[in-house]
């Protein structure tokens, strides 16, 4: 490691677990101070204790969605270490799973409220606090590859994913007159609890079946990708929606001519985005034709409708049990 976060603070919601917590290490080991917010008390512990250094972790439970955690949970950056220079909004589950005819209002606002009115409570706290300060900063979003080419997989987490990307472009348009930069990160497949649940095996062979990198992605390598959006070595990129996802967004069309979609329609449902026309801004001419290709696929696997709607139940009931009130 080369301390290229020397002297920095950042917040990291949902650092206690999977590609946050794997974030949460490398910025420590880069020089950084840290604070984490979570919802689950547990792994936030474990956590703490792993590191076992308050001078340089605090671990907070916050609740992503409640605005006056969120601002509480910035002010404690500032009142342990003394300034904010990094934020990752990052904590999520997998929201409501399921047929659009079926999804409860409910899961539909609790998806929303985890996955985007957080990032939102973010920026607004992280950015007036950087504002404050004076000297910039940098945002970081974890969107998803779903929301990059939305309209397949649960239909929740794509538009709240690609609601992501949106309040990223508009921050960052706002906020580079402060030389406060916000990107997201869009994973792909990331070997976390929230993407693989149980039948790990059975779901990690079959995504690597049909994404064109031979492993799949680790939580470490989103956590390079966020050390690089954090440093210096990014200070003129801003607004931007980065894919680090071995390839899956790039291999649409591969994915029709080897697989039989259908045999694929659970791990899909969970990562895959489809039925995409293009985002209506800043969308460059590769994005789009990579998202017609994933429309293609997306229609092959709706024809499994059964597969789709037993996925759906169950991987609600799963993400409620599991991260909603861990
Ligand atoms: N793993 C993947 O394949 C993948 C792909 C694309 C995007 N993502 C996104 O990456 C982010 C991190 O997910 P992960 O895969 O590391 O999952 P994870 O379950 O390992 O970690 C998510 C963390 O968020 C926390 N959390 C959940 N709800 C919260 C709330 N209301 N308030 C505070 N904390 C809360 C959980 O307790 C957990 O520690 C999520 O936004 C997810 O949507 C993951």
């Amino acid at each position: 490691m080369s301390d290229r976060l020397a002297g920095r603070v950042a917040v990291i919601t949902g650092g206690a677990s999977g590609i946050g917590k794997a974030t949460v290490l490398r910025f420590l080991a880069e020089g950084a101070r840290v604070v984490v917010g979570d919802l689950n008390v547990d792994a936030g512990r474990e956590l703490a204790a792993a590191v076992g250094d308050t001078d340089v972790l605090r671990v907070q439970t916050t609740d992503v969605s409640d605005e006056q955690q969120v601002a509480a949970l910035i002010d404690t950056a500032t009142s342990a270490f003394g300034h904010l220079d990094v934020l990752f909004n990052n904590a999520g589950i997998g929201g409501a799973f399921g047929p659009l005819v079926e999804v409860d209002v409910e899961h539909w606002d609790r998806t929303f409220a985890i996955l985007t009115r957080s990032v939102f409570l973010g920026i607004k706290h992280g950015a007036r606090t950087m504002i404050a300060q004076g000297g910039g900063g940098s945002i970081i979003n974890t969107a998803s590859v779903a929301g990059a080419a939305g309209g397949g997989g649960p239909l929740a987490y794509s538009a709240a994913k690609a609601a992501v990307i949106s309040l990223t472009e508009n921050a960052a348009t706002e906020l580079a007159a402060h030389r406060i930069r916000v990107n997201a990160i869009c994973p792909g497949f990331i070997r976390t609890p929230l993407a693989v649940g149980r039948d790990e095996e059975a779901i990690v062979a079959r995504v690597a079946a049909v994404q064109p990198w031979p492993e799949i992605g680790a939580p470490e390598h989103i956590a390079a990708a966020c050390l690089f959006l954090a440093s210096d070595d990014a200070q003129f990129i801003t607004g931007d929606s980065i894919p680090v996802d071995g390839g899956m967004l790039a291999s649409g069309t591969r994915l029709i001519g080897l697989v039989d979609a259908a045999q694929f329609v659970e791990p899909l449902q969970r990562v895959r985005p489809r039925n995409h026309r293009g985002p209506a801004r800043g969308a460059s001419a590769r994005r789009r034709r990579l998202s017609r290709a994933l429309g293609r696929v997306g229609r092959a696997i709706q024809l499994n409708r059964p597969a789709t709607r037993a996925a759906s139940t169950d991987s609600w009931r799963w993400t409620r049990a599991g991260s909603i009130r861990p």
